[in-house]
């Protein structure tokens, strides 16, 4: 316990800030990547300080942070406050922000804008787009052409999901899973530094990921890939229910934060918060004085 302070003092006097060479580099040398998704300053601060290798403002954030039903309500600008916020707590870790839906599907044009916007004004070090058809692998040539790195993702797409038949596991069958792994070599040809393989059978993962050059990160997809990224909300159960299928709850955060809360609601109702340790003071001299001021006005 009171090793904590000097082994997170170590971790963080260890690290170099994630870069891209420094991450194929860890693919070649068979070394796990960590990926996990942070929305705002405080879980970026955390996630960083746990030695996450890359950090993720995900659409998720849709649904875990802002409530929607779906991701594709999101809109560009509350992912680009989402990602300044998370910039703001992240220092070592690669902090790379998802393109919403809508914000690239258009034109290669509208692609690199909305990439620059992120680059810029949020302080990304790189984006995310969903799918291997013509048009994403347009887009994703687009943006790595104008100088900003694209992490692809296939397997599940959760923004296009309706067209693939729901949420569900991807590359089932042989023909299926073949169509994944060339969307992937796809992916790779048009410039991606990294993908994301989401929902697919996990020997259709680890033999597809050697056969990539670039690293492959997981969800749902087995432990073959180069690494894992979860969602920050479904690890540390913030939501009533179970996890969603590919993730692990590490911790059940939801019970503890509630009791606290009413622990507080009951203290302000019967008089126990605050005490005289959360009040600030005043000189007697100057009460005093500000006592007697009142009784003039
Ligand atoms: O939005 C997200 O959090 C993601 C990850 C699950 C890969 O895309």
């Amino acid at each position: 316990m009171s090793s904590t302070p000097k082994i997170r003092a170590d971790v963080e006097a260890a690290r170099l800030p994630m870069t891209l060479p420094r991450l194929a580099e860890k693919k070649r040398q068979g070394e796990a990547i960590v990926m996990v998704t942070a929305y705002d300053f405080p879980s970026g601060e955390i996630v960083d300080a746990a030695g996450a290798d890359v950090v993720l403002v995900g659409d998720s954030a849709a649904e875990v942070v802002l409530g929607y039903p779906s991701t594709v309500v999101v809109s560009l600008e509350e992912m680009l406050m989402l990602t300044a916020a998370t910039r703001r707590g992240v220092r070592s870790a690669l902090l790379i922000a998802d393109l919403p839906f809508g914000s690239y599907e258009a034109s290669d044009e509208l692609a690199i804008t909305s990439a620059q916007r992120f680059v810029k004004e949020a302080g990304a070090d790189a984006v995310k787009l969903e799918g291997g058809g013509e048009a994403q692998l347009s887009r994703i040539r687009a943006i790595v052409g104008s100088g900003i790195p694209v992490m692809g993702h296939v397997g599940l797409t959760p923004q296009t999901a309706t067209a693939l038949g729901g949420r569900r596991a991807q590359g089932r069958t042989a023909e299926r899973a073949l169509a994944v792994g060339e969307q992937a070599r796809a992916v790779q040809a048009a410039g991606a530094f990294a993908i994301v393989f989401e929902a697919i059978p996990a020997a259709v993962a680890a033999d597809l990921t050697p056969l990539l050059d670039i690293p492959v990160i997981g969800i749902g997809a087995g432990g073959g890939t180069d690494g894992q990224v979860l969602v920050l909300h479904d690890m540390l159960g913030i939501y009533p229910g179970r996890a969603p299928r590919p993730a692990k709850q590490y911790i059940e955060l939801r019970s503890p934060m509630i009791a606290a809360v009413s622990q507080y609601a009951a203290e302000v109702r019967d008089g126990r918060f605050p005490t005289a340790e959360q009040a600030f003071s005043i000189d007697p001299a100057e009460l005093q004085a500000f006592r007697e001021g009142l009784q003039q006005r």
